[in-house]
């Protein structure tokens, strides 16, 4: 039975991970560490909390001694890291924790899976360490071209700057100890469990509470979606497939400027809500308000998935008409969950950010 170390399992990805990988596998053993932070709920994960090949452990990993004691207790063969702060507009206001957890949490973890992996001059064989990255470290494009796995990092937010960051420090683990990892570099992910501060859900909650729905700048910075239960499959293949040493960037080939998505949003929403549904009464464009652009803000992302697709055979299989729909509806049929996490520290947040 192998076991899995996931870090961060609380948060949207991860959470949406372990689901995927219970669902599948009956002899795996996950454990879930998390810290537990305003974007960490274990609500998303009541479906298999009490299966018996699940465990959580509430930890910062930057923690060494809670982590070193997980590794000392367990015979973990794969850490798939998604612990992070991962808002882009929190890390403007507030880079310090960026750097804490994306880069010092980064350098625990691998050097206490390096230390119990270490196998005379080199590492016990399977042992695998994947970083969970982003498609933001290498900055910008243009109207046109993709970030290829050797497009130079260029990062920008303090976000991607302390992504980049642990990236370069897991490469530094491959180059000089020859350490087992893989870093993957994904675009932007949607789909259920995503905390509203990201701007699908932000723009679902928004229509539903009939509040203005906040668009950056002149709506037309370009991102390429990525459903998240896709992306959960790919890194199940990495972890399987992947070449050691290699990074593998995973994209949806789905680009769409912010203002086309909040408008998507808009008609799915009055597609999907029943006839007599008193919000359809204000869902509409009206509610679009432009508002001022965001600092540093990259224009467009989009990336070339060949090389995964290629090598493991991953491609995205969810179309974003069909993956929009599934997310509107999960909302739709979670409203509980929602008002669970925009009631409090949310409502603080919100009205800094956007009054
Ligand atoms: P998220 O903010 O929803 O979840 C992050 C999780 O990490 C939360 O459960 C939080 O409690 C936990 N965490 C934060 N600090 C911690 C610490 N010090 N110790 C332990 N746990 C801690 O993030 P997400 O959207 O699920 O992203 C997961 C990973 O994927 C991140 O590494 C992010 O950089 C990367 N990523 C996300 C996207 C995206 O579109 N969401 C795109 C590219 C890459
Ligand atoms: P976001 O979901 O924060 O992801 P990222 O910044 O990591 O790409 O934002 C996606 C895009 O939507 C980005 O171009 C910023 C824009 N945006 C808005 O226009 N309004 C908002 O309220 C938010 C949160 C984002």
């Amino acid at each position: 039975m192998r076991t899995y170390l996931i870090t961060g399992g609380a948060g949207f990805i991860g959470s949406n991970f372990i689901l995927y990988m219970l669902n599948k596998y009956n002899d795996i053993k996950i454990i879930n560490v998390d810290a537990l932070t305003y974007a960490g709920n274990l609500e998303n994960l009541k479906e298999i909390e009490k299966n018996s090949n699940y465990g959580f452990v509430k930890a910062d990993i930057c923690d060494n001694e809670k982590i070193e004691e997980i590794f000392k207790n367990n015979d973990i063969d794969y850490v798939i890291n998604f612990a992070a702060e991962s808002h882009v507009d929190r890390s403007i206001k507030n880079p310090e924790i960026f750097a804490k957890t994306n880069i010092l949490g980064t350098v625990v973890l691998l050097d206490i899976a390096k230390k119990y992996w270490q196998d005379g001059e080199g590492f016990i064989e399977g042992k695998k360490y994947l970083q969970v990255s982003t498609d933001e470290v290498y900055g910008s494009l243009g109207d046109d071209g993709f970030f290829h796995e050797y497009t130079p990092l260029d990062p920008h937010s303090p976000y991607s700057a302390s992504k980049a960051s642990a990236d370069m420090i897991v490469k530094s683990y491959i180059d000089t100890y020859k350490f087992p990892a893989n870093i993957t570099r994904c675009s932007n992910n949607y789909g259920p469990y995503q905390f509203p501060e990201k701007l699908i859900p932000l723009v679902i909650n928004n229509c539903l509470e009939g509040r203005d729905l906040p668009v950056y700048g002149d709506g037309k910075n370009i991102r390429d979606w990525l459903y998240v239960e896709d992306h959960a499959k790919a890194i199940d293949m990495v972890i399987n497939k992947g070449r050691l040493g290699q990074i593998y960037n995973i994209g949806g080939h789905n680009e769409k400027q912010n203002i086309e998505i909040v408008n998507i949003i808009i008609d799915t929403l009055n597609q999907i809500l029943d006839e007599n549904d008193v919000r359809k009464k204000y869902i509409s464009d009206k509610l679009i308000k432009y508002v001022k652009d965001r600092k540093g803000h990259d224009r467009r992302y989009a990336i070339d998935p060949s090389k995964i697709k290629d090598e493991i055979g991953w491609y995205p299989e969810t179309c974003f008409e069909e993956g929009i729909k599934r997310t509107i509806k999960w909302y739709l049929e979670n409203e509980e969950w929602l008002k669970n996490i925009t009631n409090g520290e949310y409502l603080n947040y919100y009205s800094e950010m956007y009054e």
